[in-house]
């Protein structure tokens, strides 16, 4: 199932949203009513990967080509959209740049927006964060994050599944943001919010992103300072078509 849209186009998001949208809130979901239940479920139908990325030092559970659900009929699948089982190239980006750079979180209060499989938060823990908190509006995406936390020997971090973007933020330092910029929407909506949290709480923000169009083409563009650049590995290219790099970015609106 996943092998097929990443044939398609997995850099195209939104065909993965149509994709699995379908399947929403189908009655599969009764099967699957208790976190415990979603662990079998993830323990089930993903494999470790600690490596094929860019940062092999990280332990991930995700989906590969040895998993039931990559081939499989995608009405199959009993959640949202598995956005938590990839490992997307602006977040590994983002992660690396963290793990090479200690200094970026260590001590802060970071938040990881949209944290998905949560890279980017163990790897903000790993380096020595104050607090972090895993924010993802997908409910199995927390569990999934729990369940890499503990692949990776880091406490179970805090996670929160409400819609945070609009909202006031003043107990945080650090935003991370990896691959958040895949529609238009949701870039205007995030460069608002973000604008304000820097402006009102000087908030710091890193972006990580594989030059997707809902950000190259947004103003918010003309604000970023990058501050690292990565090459996407082979396998990571192969399933990302016309995406070979992955840049860091850091937001530093006029003030
Ligand atoms: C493309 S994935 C990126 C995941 C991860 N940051 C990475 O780079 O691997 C986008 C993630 O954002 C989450 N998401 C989408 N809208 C969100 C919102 N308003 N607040 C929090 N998470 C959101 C999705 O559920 C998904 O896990």
């Amino acid at each position: 199932m996943l092998g097929l849209l990443k044939q398609q186009s997995v850099s195209r998001v939104s065909t993965l949203v149509r994709a699995f949208g379908t399947n929403r809130n189908k009655c599969f979901l009764k099967c699957y009513d208790t976190d415990h239940d979603i662990r079998t479920f993830i323990l089930d139908n993903t494999e470790i990967v600690g490596g094929q990325n860019l940062t092999p030092e990280i332990k991930l559970r995700l989906f590969t080509p040895n998993c039931r659900f990559w081939h499989a009929r995608p009405e199959l699948w009993p959640f949202p959209d598995p956005f938590w089982a990839i490992y997307w190239p602006g977040g590994q980006a983002l992660t690396r740049y963290l793990l090479d750079n200690p200094r970026v979180s260590r001590g802060k209060r970071v938040l990881d927006l949209g944290s998905g499989c949560g890279a980017s938060a163990i790897a903000a823990k790993l380096c020595g964060a104050a607090h972090v908190v895993a924010n993802d509006i997908d409910t199995v995406a927390t569990i999934a994050i729990q369940m890499n936390c503990a692949l990776n020997a880091v406490e179970p971090l805090t996670c929160i599944t409400d819609n945070m973007i609009g909202s006031e933020l003043a107990d945080y330092d650090l935003i991370l943001l990896g691959d958040m910029f895949y529609e238009e929407d949701l870039a205007d909506r995030l460069h608002s919010w973000l604008d304000h949290c820097i402006k009102t709480h000087g908030t710091q923000v890193l972006i990580g992103d594989p030059g997707r169009a809902p950000l190259e083409g947004h103003r918010i563009k003309k604000l970023l300072r990058q501050l690292a650049q990565f090459e996407l590995n082979e396998s990571v290219r192969e399933e990302n078509y016309g995406l070979t790099c992955s840049t860091v970015w850091y937001y530093s609106p006029e003030l």
